[in-house]
């Protein structure tokens, strides 16, 4: 049985007050619902703001990045164990904008990966084709090359703290969702390609996430397909009650 998984992810957005208002209006909205893993994505600079407020609550702690490197002198860099020491238990590596906009590579994700799984933290790894690639055909293969390289060298045991998150680039903020027939087929696909490079068993327990547009009035339909295990939110992450009607999508 995979625990479903609703996870938000802030972006540049909400300094500490702002941050911990949000969990503040999140945290009895939610703190009934069982069965589902509930986990919020701050800034850095707000992480010991929402630590704070979610202590013994049914939240999860994530940040959106990481380094590689336990130390050393990499100026403006933040090693997974710190994030472990900021109250973590997740961490986001790949996000599409991170690969946009900063260079990541499917060799630098797979190095944070695997420096994440060795400070105890869920990596959740993040994939999606662009627009262009999609037009073009290329779906399958992106994703193919994003999974084989973000996980390469990690075993079947680390996979059990490796969570995929699926979000095609243009659904991502644009208000376009994969329809629900289009995210079930590329989730059916990935679990398929860890089948193939681990085994059944593996690929089976694995969650996989989608992520793009989602919304409370989206998430129903997503959440009945069979292999797609949970979301990746922006935009509706950034108001407690948009959110909530998300990790709620069952009731
Ligand atoms: P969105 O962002 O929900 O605003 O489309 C998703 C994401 O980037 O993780």
């Amino acid at each position: 049985m995979r625990i479903p998984v609703i996870a938000g992810n802030w972006k540049l957005f909400k300094n500490q007050a702002d941050a911990a208002a949000l969990v503040a209006g999140l945290i009895p909205l939610v703190k009934d619902t069982v069965g589902v893993e509930i986990v919020v994505s701050p800034v850095f600079t707000s992480l010991s703001a929402v630590r704070e407020k979610i202590c013994g609550t049914n939240i999860k702690l994530s940040a959106q990045n990481c380094y590689w490197e336990e130390e050393g002198a990499f100026t403006g860099e933040i090693a997974p164990g710190m994030l472990v020491d900021a109250g973590c238990s997740h961490v986001i590596i790949g996000h599409s904008e991170r690969r946009q906009y900063f260079g990541e590579t499917n060799e630098t994700v797979n190095k944070k990966i695997k420096a994440a799984l060795k400070a105890g933290l869920v990596a959740i790894f993040c994939i999606g084709e662009t627009l262009e690639q999609r037009e073009a055909d290329k779906t399958f293969d992106v994703l193919r090359d994003q999974v084989n390289g973000g996980l390469a060298g990690i075993t079947a045991a680390d996979l059990a703290k490796v969570i995929i998150a699926y979000e095609p680039v243009w659904a991502i903020g644009t208000g376009k969702t994969a329809s629900d027939d289009q995210a079930q087929e590329v989730h059916a696909f990935i679990r398929g390609l860890i089948a193939g490079e681990y085994d059944q068993a593996t690929a089976a327990a694995i969650r996989i996430l989608y992520g793009g547009s989602v919304k409370p009035e989206n998430v129903k339909g997503l959440m009945s397909r069979p292999d797609i295990d949970g979301a990746l939110v922006g935009g509706a992450s950034l108001k407690a009650d948009s959110f909530a009607g998300i990790v709620n999508f069952g009731k």
